[in-house]
């Protein structure tokens, strides 16, 4: 019986050691000290046995029942230690690990000034809207008083889609959208990309923005066009910057005028960056002229408007102090990231 115990036993602990999993270990226990185990068995039998034998051998059924249990608590201790150590190394966090850089993006230069050109009429109480890249040779230039053989149609290289469709060279159709859908009075600012077949260098592209502006109420006048204008080259130049009107033409204005401000590198004293002459010109603009008014069923001699137009690559490049449009298109993250 003695050898058959310790057989037992030593079978049992190489069975322990193979247990790695609580699961497995549990099922060992019932298996080996539960009802049908053998240890309960050899209890059973022990009424074969003489009555002086009996005790003694209980005692030792008991003794290796107890060896048993006790191997099994401890390799369920430490089975559960080495797991719990393997689950902590697994989360370690190592400190010393370098930081993943997280880039930050950075708005480009011409979405920066757009925005802030926004923000200044939006404060004048006009209403930003956007026309169609895809015109219709009406809205590009007949609405625009640029009838078919009007010399401002070569001035401006068209890309054409077919003969009366193309990509728009201006943004000035925004403003006949805008009249056409017949709610006065009128403040709208219409930016936009605009596309005209130039070859590119460090001052023209076939794609460039425009921003447009159109009033149109009772009573408006050139004081108005020029109040709100010089409030403007104020407000995106600084509080210094003077304005002057330069006589021009267009053919959807009348009066036409370029305005220059003052250059905000020298004050007006004349440098490299304004060549000289102490100004800069940075739009066009005019009275909206009355056949214009007139095509888009709006009569002349109730309302009058004026209307504008901004490069915004110039605006931008100005602003900026830089020298070469191309930068703006190129996308090179060494050039956008000082922004
Ligand atoms: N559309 C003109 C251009 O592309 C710019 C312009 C001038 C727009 C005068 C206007 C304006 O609204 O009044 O050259």
């Amino acid at each position: 019986m003695k050898a058959r115990l310790d057989q037992i036993r030593k079978q049992v602990a190489e069975q322990i050691r193979n247990c790695d999993t609580t699961e497995k270990l549990n099922e060992m226990k019932v298996g080996v000290l539960g009802k049908k185990g053998e240890l309960t068995n050899l209890l059973k039998s022990l009424k074969d046995y003489a009555p002086e034998e009996r005790p003694q051998i209980g005692q030792l059924v008991n003794e290796t029942r107890a060896e048993i249990e006790k191997l099994i608590e401890e390799h369920r201790v430490n089975m559960e230690k080495t797991l719990r150590e393997a689950k902590m190394k697994a989360e370690v966090i190592d400190v010393t690990l370098p930081a993943k850089k997280t880039e930050l993006g950075h708005r480009h230069p011409n979405t920066i000034v757009l925005e802030e050109v926004e923000r200044i009429f939006i404060g004048m109480g006009y209403e930003v809207v956007e026309g169609p890249e895809v015109e219709k040779d009406y809205y590009n230039f007949e609405a625009l008083n640029i009838p078919a053989d009007h010399p401002a149609k070569d001035e401006q290289d068209t890309f054409y889609i077919t003969g009366d469709i193309l990509l728009r060279t201006q943004t000035s159709g925004a403003q006949i959208h805008e009249m056409e859908k017949g709610k006065l009075p009128i403040r709208m600012l219409a930016p936009g990309r605009v596309f005209r077949s130039d070859e590119v260098d460090a001052t023209h592209s076939p794609c460039f923005h425009q921003i447009e502006g159109l009033v149109i109420d009772r009573d408006i006048t050139f004081a108005d066009l020029k109040g709100t204008l010089a409030e403007f080259a104020r407000e995106l130049f600084g509080e210094q910057t003077k304005v002057k009107f330069r006589p021009h033409h267009f053919p959807f204005t009348e009066p036409s005028a370029e305005m220059d401000v003052s250059c905000f590198k020298c004050g007006g004293s004349g440098c490299r960056f304004c060549k000289g002459s102490g100004w800069i010109e940075i739009l066009g603009c005019g009275m909206v002229h009355p056949h214009v008014l007139e095509m888009s069923h709006i009569d002349p001699e109730v309302y009058t408007g004026f209307a504008f137009g901004v490069g915004l690559e110039r605006i931008t490049l100005l602003k900026y102090e830089i020298d070469d449009m191309r930068l703006l298109y190129e996308n090179d993250i060494r050039f956008l990231k000082q922004f």
